[in-house]
């Protein structure tokens, strides 16, 4: 197999883990967990979204966010903007790069930003053109690409579809989200596939939760592939309030966990990220979803 040599992995905990958690989470923890994450290594952090905070109110402090975080060089800071609302809001942040969402079934689209998806690519039109003029780079997420908690399955055809128009409307990289941690390793190859059809393989990612303990199992297929960028999140932390039941990304550390087993470099050392992950569970008063921290921590425990 030739696997790739090096992974980029983003971290989005703490915007997709955190978004997500019922009780506030102070932006001093936030930022203190970037500060933990680029530390361990990380180069990229998906750190808030400027979204409506009547929708979620767990990303309000998102400007509070932004200006708090000590800036590594190397390190770039995304976040994630559905309107050009959330684009001016975000720009004197100064994210490194903007994320705007899109999905794969009519129905996620509309529980999750209110519009069709021919409406959130009119939508997004002019946020990726202002992005661009600005200089900040322009991410897709690209949800329910393998299974809507509404829809039920998404074919392959529906997410060549998205992908075709994200390309056409500027958008330079495509995340292709598993939302609700469904698929298992053929479906999401055809998934990538679809996407592959209008972006190169260096601008595609995968963001897959692990609902069904499908991720890791997931991320091999596309490793395989050759798709080398992947979405994760310390402590397992995450999921998205429009897909009820859905639990959080992969967790970064049975990632890396796993590539370093595979001689696959990723710049991250796999002690301080658990030392992170740690640090936002201990906040939140449980332990690290990630089984790869367990063993580790049970390990430094004896
Ligand atoms: P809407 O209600 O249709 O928007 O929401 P609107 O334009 O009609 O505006 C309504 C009100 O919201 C107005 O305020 C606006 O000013 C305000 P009012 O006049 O009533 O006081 N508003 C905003 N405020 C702050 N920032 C903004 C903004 N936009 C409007 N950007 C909207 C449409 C998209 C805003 C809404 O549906 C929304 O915020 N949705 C966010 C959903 C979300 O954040 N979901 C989770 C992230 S996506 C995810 O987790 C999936 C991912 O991880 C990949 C995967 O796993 O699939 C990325
Ligand atoms: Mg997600």
């Amino acid at each position: 197999m030739n696997y790739p040599s090096q992974v980029k992995l983003v971290d989005v905990g703490p915007r997709d883990g955190l978004q997500n958690e019922k009780e506030p989470v102070p932006a001093a923890v936030k930022i203190e967990l970037v500060h933990r994450l680029q530390d361990a290594g990380l180069r990229e952090i998906e750190v808030t979204s400027f979204v409506s905070p009547k929708w979620v109110p767990q990303m309000a402090d998102n400007a509070e966010v932004m200006a708090g975080i000590r800036r590594q060089p190397g390190v770039r800071y995304s976040v994630l903007t559905p309107n050009m609302k959330g684009l001016e809001a975000a720009i004197p942040c100064r994210p490194d790069e903007i994320v705007v969402f899109a999905a794969a079934s009519e129905a996620f689209s509309q529980r999750n930003i209110n519009c069709s998806i021919a409406e959130s690519i009119e939508r997004f039109a002019p946020v990726v053109e202002a992005a661009r003029a600005n200089g900040i780079y322009v991410r897709g997420a690209l949800s329910v690409a393998v299974g809507c908690p509404y829809q039920g399955k998404v074919s392959a055809e529906e997410v060549e579809r998205v992908a075709r128009l994200m390309k056409g409307i500027g958008v330079q990289h495509l995340g292709v989200a598993d939302t609700i941690g469904v698929g298992t390793p053929r479906v999401v190859r055809r998934a990538m596939e679809a996407a592959l059809k209008h972006y190169e393989l260096q601008d595609v990612s995968g963001h897959f939760h692990d609902t069904y303990g499908q991720a890791l199992v997931n991320t091999m297929a596309c490793l395989e592939m050759g798709i080398w960028q992947y979405d994760s999140s310390v402590a397992g932390l995450g999921g998205c309030p429009y897909a009820k039941g859905a639990t959080g990304n992969v967790a970064t550390e049975d990632v890396v966990y796993m590539l370093h087993g595979m001689e696959i470099d990723t710049g991250i050392d796999l002690d301080k990220l658990i030392d992170a992950g740690k640090y936002i569970s201990d906040f939140l008063g449980r332990k690290p979803n990630s089984r790869a921290a367990t063993a580790l921590l049970n390990q430094r425990a004896a």
